[in-house]
Parts: structure tokens; sequence; C-alpha cells
């Protein structure tokens, strides 16, 4: 039995992203997850209505990943993968390099998605040295993007209360404009249609370093964590463009968008704009056990694989790149991806989803209402000087009352297991309906 009994005094744990004295004061304590519930340490449900973190796209405690997680902790815990191997990341993968479209075809494994942004960032400014052309080492990001945590990914990050804490951070870094305009976009079914232009940023910026110094543009297709920015018709094959025209390597940061969320299995596939990297993480393995990735095109890992062969190629890794459980869990949870059909399930609900999360258009606060695939921003008006007060507030009613969701300053963002049956688009949005009418 799994002993859940809590400390005397929960002040140990410093918690991530938390108000950590508010928190500690009225705690929100899981106990156990099944499918689309947890249930909390007092004995309720709570339907899930962010996947965890954007990450359990396959629902909670799915038998057959747990039973993979199991065998593979009872015949290999560890092996190194430095100079070393193991079956299992070469396994899973063969397996990605098939589902990813075009030359995507090889995996660097990491462990999050902040060590996958960063192994990206030097991913492609190592290629740019292997070839000669070392003086690119510009990068270049967007204003309210997220990439993790890592001094790589805040620097490329453009979320402030990220960034400012954290000195000057990488030098030689860009932010293009983000995509979010309420008085053009406001309540827009899907992609929305002006801000293609937006991308043109990216020559100015050019023009201004000149391409010679450049390595890279990191984007997220679709903005999750700073309130689900989904970007305008045109907007993504305009930067592919621009940095085809300058020879700038593309990274679509997927962490979010991957494994289903979009209705198709990649935003690569969804969007059909090939980056030169993607980074993923979370719904790789169901956010069973840690673990993160890049895909690479064929003409960059090849760039590396020149000279001595008795010569490591890239610098980088980590103890646990293809770790024996993660990859037991990644193999299952493809598993369940596939059987289930689950990325064609979330398109099919996509339409159902759209018309249920857009009927809040005109609930007290509700200024926004934005979706693709199985994902929504429900952006409310912020009370004058008490910035995400509002939606923290409507984060802790739902939560009393029995949804989880998330929140990103005054934006609720929803991104549910791919799982969920209509009836659960129904009760989160009655949930929702109800709460914003009592908020203040
Ligand atoms: C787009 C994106 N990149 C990177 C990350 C960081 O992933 P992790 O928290 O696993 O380091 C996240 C996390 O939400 C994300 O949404």
């Amino acid at each position: 039995m799994l002993d859940i009994s809590l400390p005397e005094s929960l002040d140990a744990f410093w918690m991530p992203f938390t108000a950590n004295r508010q928190f500690k004061a009225n705690p929100r304590l899981m106990a156990s997850a099944k499918d689309m519930h947890y249930t909390t340490v007092d004995g309720r449900q709570v339907l899930d209505g962010t996947a965890g973190l954007w990450c359990v796209n396959a629902g909670h405690c799915r038998d057959r990943i747990v039973e993979a997680i199991h065998q593979q902790a009872a015949t290999l815990d560890f092996s190194p993968t430095f100079q070393m191997g193991h079956p299992g990341p070469f396994a899973l993968a063969d397996r990605l390099a098939k589902m990813l479209p075009g030359d995507l075809d090889h995996v660097f494994f990491a462990n999050s998605g902040s060590e996958a942004v960063d192994t990206a960032l030097k991913i492609a400014l190592a290629y740019h040295r292997v070839r000669g052309e070392a003086s690119r080492t510009r990068l270049i990001g967007r204003e309210r993007g997220y990439h993790g945590v890592g001094f790589g990914g805040v620097s490329v990050g453009g979320i402030a209360p990220n960034r400012k804490f954290f000195g000057s951070l990488l030098p030689g870094v860009d932010h293009l404009p983000h995509t979010h305009h309420l008085e053009q976009n406001a309540f827009s079914k899907g992609q929305p249609t002006w801000g293609a232009h937006l991308a043109d940023e990216l020559e100015r910026i050019v023009t201004l370093h000149d391409p010679s110094t450049i390595a890279a543009v990191i984007v997220e297709p679709v903005a999750g964590s700073t309130g689900v920015l989904i970007p305008p018709v045109g907007y993504l094959e305009k930067l592919r463009a621009i940095c085809d025209k300058y020879g700038i390597l593309l990274i679509f940061d997927e962490v979010i968008t991957g494994f289903g969320r979009l209705g198709k299995s990649f935003a690569v596939e969804y969007f059909g704009v090939m980056p030169d990297l993607v980074c993923v993480a979370k719904g790789i393995t169901n956010a069973s056990v840690p673990m993160g990735a890049v895909f690479a095109r064929s003409y960059l890992y090849d760039a590396f694989m020149q000279g001595q062969e008795n010569a490591i190629e890239l610098f980088h890794g980590y103890t646990y790149s293809g770790h024996p459980l993660a990859c037991a869990a990644a193999m299952a949870t493809l598993d369940i991806y596939e059987e289930e059909q689950l990325f064609d399930r979330a398109a099919q609900l996509a339409p159902y989803w759209e018309e249920a999360v857009h009927s809040l258009k005109g609930l007290p606060h509700v200024i926004d209402v934005r979706n693709l695939g199985l994902v929504a921003g429900i952006e409310l008006a912020t009370i004058p000087g008490q910035p995400g007060v509002r939606a923290y507030n409507a984060l802790v009613r739902c939560f009393e009352q029995g949804l989880l969701i998330r929140t990103a300053g005054d934006i609720i963002a929803l991104s549910p297991p791919l799982i969920l049956e209509k009836h659960h688009i129904d009760q989160m949005v009655e949930h929702l309906n109800r709460v914003l009418k009592q908020l203040d």
C-alpha cells in the first residue's frame, strides 16, 4: 500500500511556480487519479480539465503504462546511454521517427521540456559551427513565449516574471512580437485571420543583425503556458519562408502541441509547416515518467556524422537520456494513442469543444474565448490593479466545485485528456458557467 499520509508541516517542500504561503494555508492535494478524474485527499472527485499540466493525454493511471513501467523497473532499472546502450531508446526513437512527418528522423532524449529546449538550442548552435558558420550564434524567441526554465529556454522565452529575477540570461537573443491582439481577434474560432504580417518582424531583426549572425528561431506553434495564443492564418508559413530565405533554423516547441493535442500527431502535421527541430515532452510518456526529446531532420544529424568515427559528435547529454523506465512508459503510451486512435478522437471532438467553450461568450468578465484542437483559452477582464486575481479565484472555486483548470494571468486554459467524452465537455462548461457568475 502506498503511504499517502501528510507530514505535520507542509513547509519543507519548496513548491514550483506556486504562491507557497497561500497554498500551504489552504492546500489543494490529490491522492489518486483514474482516467478523467483526480480524487483529492479528502475523497472528492475532480474532473481533469487540463490533463494534469497539459500532459496526461491518454487519461490517468492507464493499466498498460503502469504495467510497462513495473516490468521495466524489475528487469533493467538503469543502463547508461553514454558509450553504452539498451534497446529501449533505439526502439522508441525508431518508432517516433516513423510517426513524424518528412525527414524528422533522429531523436535526442532528455528528461523534460526545459531540457528538450536547451538541447535543441545547443544542437542549432553546434550545427552551424560544424558546417563552418560559427558566426551564427544569435537566437530568436518571441514575446510571451514559454520554453521552460533552463537558461536557454528562459532567454528565448518572453514572459517577464520568468526572466527578470535571473540576471542578463544568454547574450545575443532577440524576440519577435507576440501574436495576441484582442481588438482584432477576440472570440475567433480556430486560427484568427488577422496577424500573419507579425512574422515580417523577423525580416527587421535579420536586417538589423545580418543573417550571418542568426542561428535559429524558436516558437511554440500554439503558445500554451502564456494563456493559449493561436497562430494567425499564414503566420507560421511566413516564419518558415523567412528562415529559409536566410539559412536560419526554425525550431517548433511542441511540448504542449505534440501527441494529439490539436487532433493530429504534432502541430507540424496540423499546420503542414516543417521546422528543422522539434521539442517534445509531457505527452510522450503520458506524464507517467519524466521524458523530453528533440527531433532533428536528417541533414542536421548528418552534418554531425562527419570526421573521425571514434570522436564524440555532440558534447551533450543527460545521465537519464533514454532512461529505461521512460522508454517503456513511452512505448506503452504510443500503443494506447494508436489503438484508441486518440489523435483522431481529439479531431472529432474539436468542433463540439469549440461550440461548447464559445458558449461562455457573454458571461461576466469574459473578454475572449479562443480554441484549437482540444485547447481553449478564456480570457477574463483584470480587476484593476490586481492582475491574475480574478482567474486565480476562478481556479480555487472550480477546484472546490470539482473541476481542475489552469490559469495564466487572467486567462483560464483548458486542455483535457483526449479520452474525454462529450458529457465531460458539458460538465466543464457548466462548472465554468456557474463559477464565472460567482466571481467578483
Ligand atoms: C512549450 C513548452 N516548452 C517547454 C516547457 C517546459 O517543460 P518542463 O516543465 O517539462 O520542463 C513547457 C511546459 O509547460 C512548455 O509548455
